[in-house]
């Protein structure tokens, strides 16, 4: 266990460093008011490595800082939007903070005891957390490309359109809008939900316990929803109908005057990392916030699955009567099962992963984009914090909604079938899309 935490401490080092390899500008400039300047992200992985894993999350120890910089690294301390005017050590100094750091935990990793190397665990996922946090400020970034067009992918495959119920004799739109429902059926039966610390030795507080729960029957699509379907959906009118969209959806629609996913141009190009390029019609759609996400569901005649019927798709084997490590079975997650790490820079279309289906045939639920579902973020009943009490604890029963699956963006040492994500429900920042449920 401790070689594969080097190893993972090492893989998310490599990423940042490379993340961060940017002219100092770049690095101290806030590209966006809801991302920090990349310079924050770059020392406060230090400080939290320092924190956790030499300090025991010590806060009163002294740590490789001086006191009072290091609360500017204190993201409950200092919003987003200040944290540009803050004086931040410069990129060459945090550089140097992160590398010190980074030496001692080696040190200390060698002869932790077997037994207690979750924060390490920890550590690697938060690292990793916040170079998909870099990424999304990229993305945000104005200006020509500095990471390049990404690494290639498999290619996708024509999917089966299989229409759902009443919906299989409908002409026109309405049989069109079936066609988004190639869909997976996943019988009613009870489930698994959530892991163990015994099994998922670096599962965060909030995915635990494991508990029984019953689901009744639904469908779910087999891919997420993509970019042409999306643009069937603003072709149809879908911004400009309230009928399909919440109050506070349409609210925030009519506030905003978002018409289309965010970094999409007009004249049917998008803005990816600085490039610009025809909007790929088979990939999944992303740049989505849950308002958009709930009334592109509504006009496909479908909802946003549940966070429950997520996991249940994604990790039951019905057969076996147990819960998989990950849908296709029990192998880490390679180049052929799921599109993660970050290296390409987009999701990859949909069919690009038959050999990642899940039990019930769901494909690309790991890697591609965050899956927006239905549920607010709570409490399992029997929650308990892990280290510290604010990762889950300050947001839950707050207005955020559960996102699943991760992005292409998201190392596979940071996400699980049980992991969750949450954000609020206007944001579309991250790599944010949507997969279709229907009851059955
Ligand atoms: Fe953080």
């Amino acid at each position: 266990m401790r070689e594969l935490l080097a190893r993972d401490l090492e893989r998310a080092r490599v990423r940042t460093l490379r993340l961060t390899d940017l002219d100092e500008p770049e690095l101290v400039r806030q590209h966006d008011p809801l991302m920090s300047p990349l310079v924050w992200d770059l020392a406060h992985i230090g400080q939290q490595e320092d924190l956790w894993l030499l300090r025991g999350g010590n806060a009163g120890e002294p740590g490789l800082l001086p006191p009072d910089v290091e609360q500017l690294y204190d993201a409950f301390k200092h919003r987003r939007s200040d944290r540009p005017s803050l004086p931040l050590l410069p990129p060459v100094r945090a550089r140097s903070f992160c590398t010190e750091v980074r030496g001692r935990v080696l040190d200390r990793l060698e002869r932790a005891d077997e037994e207690r190397l979750f924060p390490y665990g920890m550590v690697v996922q938060h690292e990793q957390q916040h170079d998909e946090t870099m990424l999304a400020a990229l993305q945000l970034r104005q200006g020509p490309p500095v990471l390049g067009p990404g690494t290639a992918l498999p290619s996708g495959r024509p999917l089966r359109l299989a229409p759902v119920g009443d919906e299989a004799g409908a002409g026109g739109l309405q049989r069109w809008r079936s066609a988004l429902s190639d869909s997976c059926l996943v019988p009613a039966s009870e489930f698994v939900l959530g892991v163990d610390l015994a099994h998922e030795p670096f599962s965060l507080d909030n995915e635990r316990p494991a508990h029984v729960v019953h689901v009744p029957a639904f469908r779910i699509g087999r891919v997420p929803v993509t970019n042409a379907q999306w643009r069937e959906f603003i072709a149809d009118g879908g911004y400009q109908q309230p009928r399909w969209w919440s109050g506070r959806g349409w609210q925030h629609r009519v506030s905003t005057g978002v018409s289309a996913p965010m970094s999409w141009l007009p004249d049917g190009s998008r803005v990816r990392f600085g490039l610009i390029e025809d909007v790929p019609p088979d990939e999944p759609v992303q740049h989505v916030s849950y308002f958009e996400a709930q009334a592109f569901a509504a006009w496909a005649g479908a909802r946003l699955p549940t966070e429950v019927e997520w996991e249940k798709a994604c990790a039951w084997d019905p057969v076996a009567g147990q819960r998989r490590r990950w849908p296709w079975g029990s192998a880490e997650p390679t180049a052929e099962l799921a599109n993660l790490g970050g290296d390409a820079l987009r999701p990859a279309s949909v069919g690009a992963y038959p050999a990642g289906a899940s039990a019930y045939g769901v494909e690309q639920l790991i890697g591609e984009v965050w899956e927006w579902t239905s549920s607010p973020f709570v409490a399992y009943p029997g929650f308990s914090p892990m280290l510290y009490d604010t990762y889950s604890s300050p947001f839950f029963g707050g207005d955020f909604r559960v996102l699943r699956g991760g992005s292409w963006a998201v190392a596979p040492s940071t996400v699980r079938p049980s992991f969750r994500n949450w954000d609020l429900p206007v944001r579309r920042q991250i790599f944010t899309g949507l997969r279709l449920a229907w009851d059955a």
